[in-house]
């Protein structure tokens, strides 16, 4: 069952939306070599429950921190740590869900750490570019389909690989919700969007093969050749003619 938000629904959960963005606005300038995952974590915590929000994350089917930390060939679901320390040249995926208002905010960013090489940034930009595109072909009468598929075109494109095993989800009351909006596919196919739905896009694109692994805590996603991953994550709304970025900071 696909939720439609009403206009009341969307004013609401626009709140908790701005809320993640603004978290990783408070965290861009504070990210340093040196500093932890954890570190990472506290900052987002402390800033979210500051803001009377819930953390989304923590404790959600048992995960045990309150944002999830992706560094470098981890693609997503990292587990914040005191041992994993950014170094010169890292990229971080920051995932930041919160709970305000009844509803869920959702999104993410891959962060540069110091003098990251320009293959690897030239990634993370495309990446970015590719959760963009997916965003422009969003509106009413698309189908779910016309997203993966100009994902997919823009990072095969580049060479890179698109990960099919985790995707965008619907979003609002619960933080999980249909449909699942894939990062590649074809378009014209799947179901068609409606004015007031919200969901998620957040590619995940790699710079070798988009196979991955599951590590033993269960949790941490990494590429299978070891090859670096990026990501970037808006929650969307679906307007009269076209998309609204939902995650947007001050
Ligand atoms: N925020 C992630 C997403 O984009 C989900 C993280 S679930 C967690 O959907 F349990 F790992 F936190
Ligand atoms: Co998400
Ligand atoms: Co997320």
């Amino acid at each position: 069952m696909i939720s439609i938000k009403s206009k009341r629904e969307i004013e609401l959960m626009k709140e908790s939306c701005r809320l993640a963005a603004n978290t990783l606005k408070h965290i861009e300038d504070k990210l340093e070599i040196g500093m932890s995952t954890e570190d990472v974590n506290k900052l987002c915590h402390d800033y979210i429950i500051d803001h009377k929000a819930i953390p989304s994350c923590l404790n959600y089917h048992g995960f045990p921190k309150s944002v999830c930390t992706s560094l470098n060939e981890v693609i997503c679901h990292g587990i914040p740590s005191e041992k994993d320390k950014l170094k010169d040249g890292d990229i971080l995926n920051v995932d930041v869900t919160t709970y305000f208002n009844g509803f869920h905010g959702d999104t993410n960013r891959t962060f540069l750490i110091g003098n990251v090489s320009p293959e690897i940034k030239k990634l993370v930009d495309v990446t970015y570019e590719c959760l963009l595109a997916g965003i422009s072909v969003v509106k009413p009468g698309a189908r779910l389909g016309d997203i993966g598929a100009i994902i997919q075109e823009m990072a095969e494109g580049h060479g890179y690989s698109v990960v099919r095993e985790y995707c965008g989800h619907g979003i609002g009351r619960e933080f999980h919700e249909d449909p699942q909006v894939l990062h590649y596919g074809k378009k014209g196919t799947g179901i068609e969007l409606k004015k007031g739905m919200t969901f998620t896009i957040e590619p995940m694109i790699n710079l070798g093969s988009r196979h991955c692994l599951l590590l033993e805590d269960d949790w941490t996603v990494v590429t299978n050749d070891g090859k670096v991953s990026a990501q970037f994550e808006h929650t969307i709304l679906v307007t009269d003619d076209g998309a609204e970025i939902m995650t947007v900071a001050d």
